[in-house]
Order: C-alpha cells, then sequence, then structure tokens
C-alpha cells in the first residue's frame, strides 16, 4: 500500500468557501513554498486543525524542521529543542501535540505529566535516541564514578532518568561547564552525539567521555561539501549544526542549534547563505527573511517528516497516539531537564573550535 503521508488517496476534505475563509490570510506567509493546487490540498485540514485545537483546548509545538504549512499554518508555538521544552513547561493548554518526533513529545509529557500529550505518528523517532539505553547508561556510570553525566535530549525517557543535567545544541557547552564546576569533576560523560561531543570538546578544557551515537541526517554533511559550495558561490555565508562531524563546523562560518541558526540569519541578513541541516530550515527561515537568497542542499529527517497535517487531525480526532511513561521515570527525568531549564544562560552555545575537537573516550555497547 503507498503511503501517501497520511493523506487519503483522493483527498476527502473538499477546499469549501468556509475554509477559504478560515485560511486565506496564513497563505501568503508560504506562497513561495507551496503551489496554490497544493495549497487547496492542505488548506481543509489546516482549517478542521484550527477549529479542533480551540475545541479541545490543545497546543500544536512545532519543532523548526516541520514543512512549512506545519510550521506557519497550525504550530502556536515554534522553535528548537530548548524552546519547545519551555513551552511546554508554562503551557496552560489541557493537550499538547508534539509537531516532531518521539524523544520531544516525551520531554513535554515528562514537565506536565497531567497533560495529555499527543504525538502523530509513533514511528517518528531519532537515530540518536535509538543508540543508547538507560542500562548503557548505568553502565557507564560504573566505569567512570563521579563524571556527572549530562544527556542530549535527543534521548529516550529511560535515559535522562539516569542523567544528572540535559543539555540541547543551544546550550552544551554552558551546560558541560556547569555540570563539571557542580560536581567537581574534570571529567563529563556526555551522551549520546560523538560529534556534538567533539564540537563541545573544541571549546571548553573540561574532558568529555562520549557515545558513539551520531545524527544519520548531519553526520552526512562534509567539509568538502563546504568547499565545494564556496568554490561555486564566492561569498556565501555556510550555516551548519553542531551536530555535524567537527571538520564541517571548522569549515563553516557559524554553528548553532536550529534556533540559534534561524536568529543569525535574521540578524546578519546575508545575501546568499546555506544551512547545512535539515531541509525544511531553510523553507522556514526563508519565509521570515524574504531578501536573503538560500542555497539548498540539505539532508531530510524521515522521522520529523513522519508527521504530516492528516496525522496530526487524527491526533487530534482520536486522542492518539499517547505518550505514557512510568511515573518514576517521569520523576528522575524531569529533575534532569529541570536543572537544564533552571541555568540563567546569556547566549547561545558558541561552536567555534578554540581548540583540537578531541574527546577522552569513545565508548558503545560491547
Ligand atoms: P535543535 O535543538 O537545534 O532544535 O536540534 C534538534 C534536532 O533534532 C536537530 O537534529
Ligand atoms: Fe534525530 Fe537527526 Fe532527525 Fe534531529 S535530524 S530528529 S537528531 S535523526
Amino acid at each position: 500500500m503507498p503511503d501517501f503521508g497520511g493523506y487519503p488517496e483522493a483527498h476527502a476534505l473538499p477546499f469549501t468557501d468556509e475554509v477559504r475563509r478560515k485560511t486565506d490570510h496564513l497563505y501568503p506567509k508560504i506562497a513561495r513554498f507551496i503551489p496554490e493546487i497544493e495549497w487547496r490540498v492542505h488548506a481543509p485540514y489546516i482549517a478542521a486543525i484550527n477549529d479542533l485545537k480551540r475545541e479541545k483546548n490543545a497546543v500544536i509545538l512545532a519543532h523548526n524542521y516541520m514543512t512549512p504549512e506545519i510550521f506557519n499554518c497550525v504550530g502556536d508555538f515554534s522553535g528548537d529543542s530548548l524552546q519547545l521544552a519551555k513551552e511546554a513547561a508554562k503551557t496552560d493548554a489541557d493537550v499538547i501535540v508534539q509537531a516532531g518526533v518521539h524523544f520531544m513529545a516525551e520531554t513535554s509529557k515528562i514537565l506536565c505529566p497531567e497533560k495529555t500529550v499527543l504525538i502523530p505518528d509513533m514511528r517518528a523517532g531519532c537515530s540518536l535516541a535509538a543508540s543508547i539505553t538507560g542500562a548503557d547508561v548505568r553502565l557507564l556510570k560504573q566505569k567512570y564514578p563521579g563524571a556527572p553525566v549530562v544527556t542530549y535530549v535527543n534521548t529516550t525517557a529511560d535515559v535522562k532518568a539516569e542523567t544528572d543535567i540535559c543539555c540541547t545544541s543551544s546550550n552544551a557547552v554552558e551546560v558541560v561547564e556547569h555540570a563539571a564546576k557542580e560536581w567537581g569533576s574534570d571529567t563529563v560523560i556526555f551522551l549520546p552525539d560523538q560529534y556534538l561531543a567533539r564540537n563541545v570538546a573544541a571549546a571548553t578544557d573540561v574532558k568529555i567521555i562520549t557515545w558513539a551515537g551520531a545524527c544519520e541526517v548531519h553526520e552526512r554533511f562534509t567539509a568538502e561539501d563546504i568547499r565545494e559550495i564556496r568554490e561555486g558561490n564566492p561569498g556565501v555565508i555556510v550555516l551548519a549544526h553542531p551536530e555535524c562531524p567537527p571538520d564541517v563546523i571548522a569549515e563553516a562560518d557559524f554553528a548553532g542549534s536550529t534556533s540559534g541558526l534561524s536568529n543569525y540569519v535574521k540578524e546578519n541578513q546575508p545575501q546568499n547563505v546555506v544551512l547545512l541541516t535539515e531541509c525544511s530550515m531553510s523553507d522556514n527561515v526563508a519565509a521570515e527573511n524574504p531578501d536573503v537568497h538560500f542555497m539548498r542542499p540539505c539532508n531530510l529527517c524521515p522521522h520529523m517528516k513522519r508527521i504530516t497535517l492528516p496525522k496530526i487531525l487524527r491526533a487530534l480526532q482520536t486522542m492518539e497516539h499517547k505518550v505514557e511513561i512510568d511515573p518514576d521515570v517521569i520523576a528522575r527525568a524531569r529533575a534532569a531537564i529541570e536543572r537544564m531549564i533552571a541555568l540563567p544562560l546569556k547566549r547561545q552555545s558558541m561552536y567555534n573550535h578554540t581548540r583540537a575537537p578531541e574527546v577522552a573516550a569513545v565508548e558503545s555497547r560491547v
């Protein structure tokens, strides 16, 4: 059976005058990316989702990698992992629909255990979250006693429950330095992204033990890609996510979380820019910056792309799929996330490679 991304084969929802009235004001923002014929398929879903959100007191948290029709037309809050976690912590909605991947929905559930948290497709995973288990972390803690465990939010609730403090790509350097100081250790266990770990190591004196995990989207970019882009496009500004390998970050003009990259474009208005990250980012940032030209070499995240408008509508209609986590796991994981949220961070982590991107060890399951 072919997968139409959840859209019925002959789309069942008609583009009526009422749909037009409810959605016409939304189209101009995304008209550069979505032709009118395609908009007529999306618009009935957008109208139905926005009606149901009001009826059920629901909010949609949309990650920066969502496609433009989700990001701009049904998302109530958008941003990087840290921003979405903060929004989840303060919303007074009864229902949270996570337009993102499963670990993000788990983070929302951990911060709001009394709320209904829905993920429109349970298969929306993440190669980093899949790379490590809570049992792996327990073994690492035995091997390196006294070293605090910092885990990237791209992990399961079980892994967070074994963690001292979480981080995201927007605060990883500061969290590692804080953990070393707070736990009185010159070494930190930083899990599970070996590339983010090396990019953090290049910006701090703290010794880092990491794990052999990687993002299947960002590990595919190479320094050679950047050299080719620059050769063909003199003056182009190259921005990269710190899940990319260190030689990519060293060649880029700037590296930061998804929102860090978006803010860079907003503040600097480069003439010509390339974002080495997931493909939808460029569309979403371009919508906000009409004078900037975006080159489009990018990689798709197949997990993020599982989230579509029809699946979001179905989630709100059926209240499926609910994210459920053991209360004991929630309590332990929550402490690690709340320690991160409580840190007074003034700025995004800088990945400017002042040292060699070397870690003390890369561990893996034996
Ligand atoms: P951000 O925290 O930068 O949004 O990253 C999340 C992610 O999954 C990137 O691949
Ligand atoms: Fe995970 Fe990479 Fe997809 Fe982000 S882009 S959700 S890190 S697989």
